[in-house]
């Protein structure tokens, strides 16, 4: 909006294209120089003049209503007036629309997200690619593409044999029942220390998945039983965070889509035989050969992810594939795009592997083999019981304490990991997390909070309405205040902050802009008497308090963080 203004400003002057000014046009180093600069090296050129020279021409050819433009070098800077601007802002702002960008209509974008695997703990990676995934989500269906998110479960390989032998050798029912994925774990760990000194072990485990894969009663029958006690607990997981998908197809969905590649893989040449297996050579693409099938014939993840592009791009008419999984898979990911790139699947283009980088708890790496793990349920509850602490200290009164304390305790872990930039390591403090000074889910959550008890507040009876003061419009030079000034125009680059976030597939970006809203607005808050005596001033700081509530609970929803109204 602010650019729109200065492209109004400057475009009947000048030989360049909306597009043009609009990519060149920047932010003053100091607002005290103005709201947008305009540099005229570019001008210069064209015009093959000195650029201070076109600066200072252009600077006074200018003549927008409420545009005061001044040549500083070869910069002509733009100041807006305040008094008139600040309301048509506010208006533009106040649109039902405002921020809802048209860019992906008509497109349908598939999300690969969350994906955790049957029988293991459901890992940090799955908890960032859950998070970083729902918050793709709302972006892109806020700049109007149709989304649809799969989870991927893993539920199907050679560790299903496995977790049968395990189970049943040293299964316990009612403990499957109670705590599926601590026995589950139990069973597995079990299996791995007792291999090294079992060697019927390893070919019972073979032998069950073979059972399993040729439709055997029983295997299916314990394999749908483990899977039915994991969905169990991850679902608790989801509702608590608040997610939803609307596919879960396992890698088992894909056992009959696979023959298909693999024949059209054979009808291509591009199978090799190596030591028995069956590849894809990728040499000329500098990657390792890409495994599709085992030398006992069993199929693998890869060959289960090219089905499942497939699958995406031919069944469910994606445009867009987004495959939110962590970074240690990336050599993966570039395989599987590379053979679909050999079948001539050129729509492999619009294929992203969406990767980010580990998440340790407070130094903490996990490991699911040695059951050395964090237990994320238990990262919840603790965040969850610190919010409650933090409450009772300061409002013990506050009415539904624990829906509060939930999404604060929530809140606090979905921001600690956004606000990074996803391919960056995560080192999670709960401890800064929860700070509601620092750059945090809660201080977020406050910031509005405290826009709601200003709004609360402001309710006047008519009495009080009465003792208001008045002043003629056009004698407000600045209704917001300069720092009221500075936090609308935070709020008006909203737009540009989600384009670039779906741009970059990096939530990052709009938890980084929620931070300069509430920010701008605490500093509004303490400079500012935003419940003013004059009715004029007093209804624009509150109509800014208004919309910065509105900005900071659109942007946190997006986010997959809630907003109570106190806290
Ligand atoms: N289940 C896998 C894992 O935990 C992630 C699956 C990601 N999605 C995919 N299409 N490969 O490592």
């Amino acid at each position: 909006m602010l650019l729109q203004i200065a492209i109004e400003a400057i475009q009947p002057h000048v030989s360049l294209s909306v597009e043009q000014i609009g990519a060149l046009l920047e932010t003053p180093p100091s607002a005290l120089m103005g709201d947008v600069a305009f540099p005229c090296y570019a001008l210069a050129k064209i015009q093959k003049q000195a650029p201070h020279q076109i600066a200072e021409q252009l600077a006074d050819q200018i003549q927008l209503h409420g545009v005061e433009a001044s040549a500083v070098g070869p910069y002509v800077n733009l100041r807006y007036d305040r008094g008139y601007y600040s309301n048509i802002l506010m208006q533009e702002i106040q649109q039902p629309d405002y921020g809802q960008l048209n860019v992906g209509q008509g497109k349908r974008v598939i999300i690969d997200m969350s994906s955790p695997n049957i029988a293991k703990p459901f890992g940090i990676g799955h908890l960032r690619s859950t998070m970083i995934g729902a918050a793709l989500y709302n972006m892109y269906e806020m700049a109007g593409y149709e989304v649809v998110s799969v989870n991927h479960l893993g539920d199907w390989g050679t560790q299903f044999g496995k977790q049968i032998t395990a189970y049943k050798r040293w299964g316990n029912d009612e403990a499957l029942k109670e705590n599926p994925i601590k026995e589950s774990l139990r069973l597995y760990v079990t299996f791995h220390d007792q291999v090294e000194h079992d060697a019927t072990l390893e070919p019972e485990a073979r032998d069950w998945f073979r059972r399993l894969e040729s439709g055997d009663e029983e295997a299916v029958r314990l394999w749908k039983y483990f899977v039915e006690v994991s969905m169990e607990e991850f679902n608790r997981m989801y509702k608590r965070l608040d997610v939803t998908f609307d596919h879960v197809l396992g890698e088992s969905f894909y056992n009959d889509k696979m023959a298909a590649v693999v024949q059209d893989l054979q009808d291509q040449r591009l199978l090799e035989q190596s030591e028995g297996a069956l590849v894809v050579r990728l040499e000329e693409k500098g990657m390792p050969p890409c495994l599709i099938m085992k030398s006992d014939g069993s199929t693998i993840y890869p060959t289960r992810d090219l089905a499942t592009a497939f699958y995406r791009h031919d069944v469910m008419k994606g445009d867009q594939l987004l495959y939110v999984v962590g970074g240690e898979q990336k050599l993966h990911f570039s395989q599987v795009f590379a053979v679909l790139e050999k079948m001539g699947a050129e729509w492999v283009k619009h294929c992203t592997h969406v990767h980010f980088g580990l998440m340790k708890f407070e130094g903490k790496k996990m490991s699911t083999r040695r059951g050395k793990i964090v237990q994320l349920e238990e990262v919840l509850d603790e965040a969850i019981a610190r919010a409650l602490q933090v409450i009772d200290d300061k409002n013990p009164d506050l009415p539904n304490k624990h829906d509060v304390a939930e999404a604060v305790g929530i809140g606090a872990i979905v921001f600690g990991d956004l606000k990074n930039n996803r391919v960056n390591e995560v080192d999670f403090s709960l401890e800064d997390a929860l700070n509601f000074e620092g750059e945090t889910g809660p201080y977020l959550q406050y910031t509005y909070t405290r826009t709601q008890s200003l709004i609360l507040k402001s309710k006047l009876n008519e009495d009080e309405q009465e003792l208001l003061s008045s002043t003629p419009s056009d004698q407000i030079i600045n209704p917001l205040g300069e720092s009221g000034w500075e936090l609308l125009k935070v709020l008006t680059r909203y737009p540009q902050a989600l384009k670039r976030g779906i741009h970059n597939n990096e939530p990052s970006v709009l938890a980084r802009y929620a931070l300069d809203v509430a920010q701008a607005f605490n500093h509004y808050y303490n400079k500012e008497r935003i419940l003013d005596q004059n009715q004029d001033l007093r209804t624009a700081r509150l109509t800014l308090t208004q919309l910065t509530g509105d900005s900071l609970q659109r942007t946190l929803h997006i986010l997959g963080i809630g907003t109570p109204n106190r806290m």
